[in-house]
């Protein structure tokens, strides 16, 4: 990916670096996991690599298709041996928020299904407290903007409904849904905040990831990766 920088290049590689033939993969999305994918199809072409990859967005369909990855389903392969995916922020106990790239409701289900979720970083997203530099993505049903904007305010947090880039309407997720992001600055127990989104009707999913990540490759300016599991 040209215009990736080198940290998030050296994360995708050293990521790419984990997968061996006859692996069934998670494909995330975004701009570090498209390293990952390219360094895939690299050794796709020239090793003979003999995987099968899980797109996560129609995103990650599209890029996979470009470096001639296989794909398939959770229909058809049960399990992952491993996923691959970016974050948006990482606390200190690998608890994540996903979703800047409105993918995230197919990236947990497929991070679900792998017995390793791999999360690949720059050094911008190691974060004290989850939910300061960056809102929580929250999928929604349309007709259930109002209840999820109440909710969000009543957890002290600021709603916004996220536009497209024309600022024309909202943007629609894959599943033809929309995104709202809750502002919180901070959020100081994310598994309450998970049990509280999760019990709330219309909300499809939101980019609270936790007990998920097993890996976290962190790529730095220089090319080295740090590996904590
Ligand atoms: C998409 C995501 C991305 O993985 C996350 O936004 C990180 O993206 P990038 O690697 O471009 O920084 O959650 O829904």
């Amino acid at each position: 990916m040209p215009n990736a920088s080198a940290a998030k290049q050296a994360a995708g590689t050293a990521a790419a670096d984990l997968v061996e033939s006859g692996m069934t993969l998670g494909l995330g999305t975004g701009s570090t996991t498209a390293c990952a994918l390219e360094a895939l199809g690299t050794r796709i072409q020239n090793d003979g690599l003999d995987i099968v990859g899980v797109p996560t967005s129609f995103a990650a369909e599209r890029l996979a298709n470009q470096h001639d990855i296989p794909l398939t389903t959770l229909d058809d392969v049960p399990r992952l041996d491993l996923a691959l995916d970016g974050a948006d922020e990482v606390d200190p106990e690998g608890r994540l928020i996903k979703g800047r790239g409105a993918a995230h409701t197919r990236e947990k289900v497929v991070a679900h299904a792998a017995e390793r979720f791999v999360v690949l970083i720059d050094p911008s997203k190691p974060v004290d407290e989850l939910g300061h530099a960056f809102p929580l993505p929250i999928e929604i049903v349309p007709m259930a903007l109002g209840p999820v904007q109440r909710l969000i305010e009543q957890l002290g947090g600021h709603p916004e409904l996220r536009m497209g880039a024309a600022k024309d309407g909202p943007v629609i997720s894959d599943q033809g849904l929309w995104i709202v992001d809750a502002h919180l600055d901070g959020i100081t127990d994310p598994e309450a905040l998970n049990r509280t989104l999760n019990d709330q009707p219309g909300i499809l999913d939101h980019g609270l990831f936790l007990d998920l990540a097993t890996d976290i490759l962190c790529g730095e300016a220089n090319g080295s990766v740090t590996h904590t599991v």
